[in-house]
């Protein structure tokens, strides 16, 4: 099943599988721990123009996940309109398939932020590019985040949406790589913990690249 799924991921996007690598899926460890850290035996191997994309985390990985996600997310807002807070642009993709998988109402607003200076080094610098479009006053927000890796962004964020009055303010992160942690940060919904590896695809990007790719990939260390 997993090789007629690739093999239509490679024929739609013109992709050559190289040395026919399509391999099993990442393992998710037990209890309850999603590790994505997995092994390299375990990866899939994509080609596309001069850099090969390992496959971290697939699409189908990352959609059951994200059901999961939603589910807790649901729980805790029985009953409440949380007001989602997408923080471009990595998150968009996940915060598209986080709100059609919640089954609570949600309301929705986007903030603009660059952290990273156009390649993979942490500047430390945070930015808004778009403020929000309306007051959070009184509101349950969900802030959402693609991926947590020094904990500057978001910090630097909590600070600020607090001071603008929110009933309650809530994180989802889609990716934890807290072996790069420099500030502790609070999570309250987490879907993976990843490695100290620099990851494109789900909304991920390398100098803009690579966003569209459906699965979570890791970007070979030379490239970074
Ligand atoms: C990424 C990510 C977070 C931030 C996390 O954004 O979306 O906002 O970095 O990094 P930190 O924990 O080290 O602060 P990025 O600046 O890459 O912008 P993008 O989402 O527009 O790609």
């Amino acid at each position: 099943m997993l090789l007629e799924l690739y093999s239509g991921v490679l024929r739609k996007r013109k992709l050559t599988p190289g040395l026919a690598s399509l391999v099993a899926l990442v393992a998710e460890a037990g209890c309850g721990l999603h590790w994505a850290a997995a092994s390299v035996r375990d990866t899939v191997f994509l080609h596309k123009g001069e850099n090969t994309l390992e496959v971290l985390l697939t699409a189908e990985q990352i959609s059951r996940r994200v059901t999961e996600l939603a589910a807790e997310i649901d729980a805790h807002f029985a009953g409440r309109r949380p007001h989602l807070v997408c923080i471009l642009k990595g998150a968009c993709v996940f915060l598209a398939d986080l709100m059609r998988a919640l089954t609570v109402e949600s309301s929705l607003d986007f903030m603009g932020v660059s952290s990273y200076d156009g390649g993979s080094a942490a500047s430390g610098e945070v930015r808004i590019t778009k403020d929000l479009d309306h007051s959070l006053e009184g509101l349950d927000v969900l802030l959402v985040e693609d991926i947590v890796d020094t904990g500057l962004t978001l910090n630097y964020l909590r600070q600020m949406l607090l001071r603008r009055n929110p009933a309650s303010l809530k994180v989802a992160a889609l990716l934890d790589k807290p072996s790069r942690r420099v500030q502790p940060v609070v999570l309250d919904f987490v879907g993976f913990e990843v490695p100290d590896r620099f990851l494109v695809g789900y909304g991920l990007d390398f100098e803009q690249r690579y966003r569209h790719l459906p699965d979570l990939c890791l970007l070979p260390e030379a490239a970074a």
